[in-house]
């Protein structure tokens, strides 16, 4: 039996689509347990290149079954749009299944999401505007709409009735905006139910059979370790949890089943939207990486803030997820600089520190401790075996390994499958 988490360790966008595709060819099943159309994971496959957002990243494959699990919050005509375009390319998304517990993203989710932001002025999170934060709102305050509730006209009626009179209400008193229509929503989400039908099912079946039949398999994060709610930099964070803790819960399965959580890390660090960095570099290496690793946004096209590897980030991040491996992945990014630097502690006021504080206050004031590494200035998406690396390259990943305190069992030299150096199956 092997269940596998892959976990986004830092602020999203590791990589954790490129490594997922490449492990799914192991998997029987791929099942996306948090976010929603948040997320924007690249495949680079011989199909082409891909940004799924909601699809689970194994759908390649013809004989992996993909699953939206109940922890996902999923906006319908998002869905139907990217299944329509794996579609056009070929892609069969028949074998495509949603949890009949996954709450629905609401037109109203959506609207509130920008008039919110739009509220907080000058401490705007710089969400993707997607309706995520509203939608799981709704999930903990009890009046979300389910994927099952599609299933049953009359109570869809009933919910969406219910919900909209309380949100037209804060639509027209408090943001002085139109009311939403009921019969338009009503309909739009009657056709999507219609389409949606034979996809819509309780997925913890499926998967409890197939752990008992000792299939593989693969629960695909969203998001990173450092935009979670609790262990993030809250409030610039996302809405549900990206932890290993979570992949359990937003699938369906018992913590125990897990076999494997694999942290994935880029070599260096981004982020996108609002929130302390406190690697940041605003200066030309910033601008070099963002060149090169071609750092914008996958759902926004943002540019993304880049700066040096955090250690003291990442064995938070280890703290929290006990990775049983990690990836690092975009090791190529760095193939040019002359010299590298990892942060390894953070000085706050006259202290130094080793850990990454609670309080954004704290964060704000946290100047990066960095130790240097020479760079190794050849191209390495090539390699295939650690040994191919350039000695610097190999010292530059033991060092990370050492500073998170977690062997490597992949390292990524590239957006394509092949470009991967395997140095331990995690199945
Ligand atoms: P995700 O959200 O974690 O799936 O990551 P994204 O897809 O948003 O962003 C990662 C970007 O890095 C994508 O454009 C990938 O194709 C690319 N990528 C992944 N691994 C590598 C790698 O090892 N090297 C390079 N150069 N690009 C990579
Ligand atoms: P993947 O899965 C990077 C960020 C947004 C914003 C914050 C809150 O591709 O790694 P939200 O719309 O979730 O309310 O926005 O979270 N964010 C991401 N950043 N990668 C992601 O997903 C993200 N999903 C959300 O930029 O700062
Ligand atoms: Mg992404």
């Amino acid at each position: 039996m092997a269940v596998v988490a892959v976990i986004g360790a830092q602020w999203g966008d590791e990589g954790k689509g490129k490594i997922v595709d490449m492990l799914a060819e192991k998997a029987k099943y791929v099942v996306r347990f948090s976010g929603g159309d948040n997320a924007g994971h690249t495949v680079v496959n011989p199909l082409g290149e891909f940004k799924l957002r909601l699809t689970p990243s194994g759908i390649f494959y013809p004989g992996t079954i993909s699953v939206i699990g109940n922890g996902v919050v999923v906006n319908p005509r998002v869905l139907l749009e990217e299944m329509d375009h794996l579609n056009g390319r070929g892609v069969d998304t028949s074998r495509l299944y949603i949890s009949d517990r996954a709450h629905l993203i609401m037109p109203y989710h959506i609207l509130f999401d920008g008039l919110e932001e739009e509220a907080r002025g000058g401490r705007a999170i710089g969400t993707t505007h997607k309706g995520i934060g509203p939608a799981y709102t709704d999930k903990v305050s009890r009046t979300g709409i389910r994927v099952g509730d599609l299933l049953d006209r009359e109570l869809f009626r009933e919910k969406l009735t219910a919900a909209l009179d309380y949100k037209n209400r804060i639509l027209t008193r408090v943001y002085d905006k139109d009311p939403l229509s009921l019969d338009d929503i009503y309909n739009e989400y009657c056709g999507y139910a219609d389409r949606l039908v034979k996809h819509i099912s309780d997925t913890t079946i499926m998967l409890a059979e197939a752990i008992q039949r000792h299939e593989p398999v693969l629960l695909e994060g969203a998001q990173g370790v450092l935009l979670d709610p609790d262990f993030g930099t809250y409030p610039y964070t996302t809405s549900s949890s990206p932890l290993a803790a979570n992949a359990c819960l937003g699938a369906g399965l018992g913590p125990g089943q897990l076999t494997h959580v694999l942290g994935i890390f880029k070599s260096f660090q981004t982020r996108v939207g609002t929130g302390p960095m406190p690697t940041e570099l605003k200066d030309a290496t910033g601008e070099a990486i963002r060149q090169r690793g071609q750092e914008f946004g996958t759902v926004t096209g943002r540019p993304r803030r880049c700066g040096w590897f955090d250690a003291v980030a990442a064995r938070f991040s280890h703290r929290v997820n006990s990775y049983t491996s990690v990836a690092i992945t975009r090791l190529d990014v760095l193939d040019a600089l002359p010299r590298l630097k990892i942060c390894v502690g953070y000085k706050l006021d006259k202290r130094t520190i080793d850990y990454f504080p609670a309080g954004i206050p704290a964060l704000e004031k946290c100047r990066p401790v960095y130790e240097e590494l020479p760079g190794w200035q050849q191209n390495t998406d090539g390699a295939r075996r650690f040994e191919e690396l350039p000695g610097p390259a190999q010292r530059y990943v033991a060092r990370l390994e050492e500073l998170i305190g977690c062997p490597a069992s992949l390292i990524s030299v590239g957006r394509s499958r092949e470009q991967t150096i395997v140095r331990k199956s995690v199945f």
